[in-house]
């Protein structure tokens, strides 16, 4: 498998807190530096050939930090809208936040709007910030969507598939956790049914272009199989189809 088959990568930005405590120093330095990191990772995609990245900034699970942190993590936020905004726009990324920011300044609120319609016919890499999102939610969401417009109908997946909040971007074909915890953490459930994952002990503020680009290059590498048996396999199962047959019938 060539990186470009990679075409969405996911990643949950975690270990900011253990980062900073590490240090002696407050957990919300560690939302400070790691914000910095957001925007090498975000142009390594881009070099990479990367056609969608999502990033998980703040979970519906982060709304029980304490007050001090969330707002912390929403001022870098808007500070992300004031600086980058230049940048992806000019390098031709399309911006776009999912997830419930009704809790977010009005400020805020209005730089994302902004960016998102600026950068909305934008044809490079796709850039989605998780922010108020929850996986569990997104697919209930979807359910709840449907049956209001379409009462009686039976919900297939393709369906389910487009009530999503972000339909376009796909399914997730690699997904990084940085921080050294191995799990999901209800990131985008439905779209990762079949995503490589990849766990790496670096934490966050400490992840670099470099790392992430091998990780690229080394997952790149696996076989996928989508449920399926290996190509190699399948060819030796097709000249065998007639013993196989023979297998078959006298179980
Ligand atoms: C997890 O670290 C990280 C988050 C909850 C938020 C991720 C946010 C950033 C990378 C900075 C925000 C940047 C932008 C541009 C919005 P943690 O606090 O759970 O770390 P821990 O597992 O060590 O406690």
């Amino acid at each position: 498998m060539d990186k470009a088959k990679l075409k969405h990568i996911a990643i949950i930005m975690d270990g900011n807190g253990r980062w900073a405590q590490c240090r002696s120093h407050e957990r919300i330095w560690g939302h400070i530096r790691g914000s910095k990191i957001v925007s090498n990772i975000v142009e390594e995609a881009d070099d990479l050939g990367v056609q969608a990245l999502t990033l998980y900034a703040f979970s519906t699970e982060n709304w029980s930090r304490p007050l001090g942190e969330v707002t912390v993590l929403f001022k870098l936020l808007k500070k992300f809208l004031l600086k980058e905004r230049s940048r992806i726009l000019k390098n031709n990324i399309q911006f776009k936040v999912m997830g419930d920011t009704s809790k977010l300044p009005e400020k805020t609120k209005s730089l994302i709007k902004d960016l998102e319609e600026e950068s909305n016919s934008n044809t490079g890499l796709k850039l989605t910030f998780a922010f108020g999102y929850g996986g569990r939610d997104e697919i209930v969401q979807a359910a709840n969507n449907f049956i209001k417009e379409n009462p009686g109908k039976e919900l297939t997946e393709e369906l389910l598939q487009s009530y999503l909040l972000m339909p376009h971007l796909g399914d997730v074909d690699l997904m990084i956790r940085t921080g050294g915890d191995q799990r999901i953490s209800n990131f985008l459930l439905w779209q990762s049914a079949y995503a490589e994952l990849y766990f790496t002990e670096t934490k966050w503020p400490d992840f670099t272009r470099v790392e992430f680009r091998k990780i690229v290059e080394f997952v790149s590498k696996r076989e996928r199989r989508f449920g399926n048996v290996c190509s190699s396999d399948l060819q030796t199962s097709k000249l065998m189809a007639v013993e196989n047959k023979e297998i078959i019938t006298n179980l």
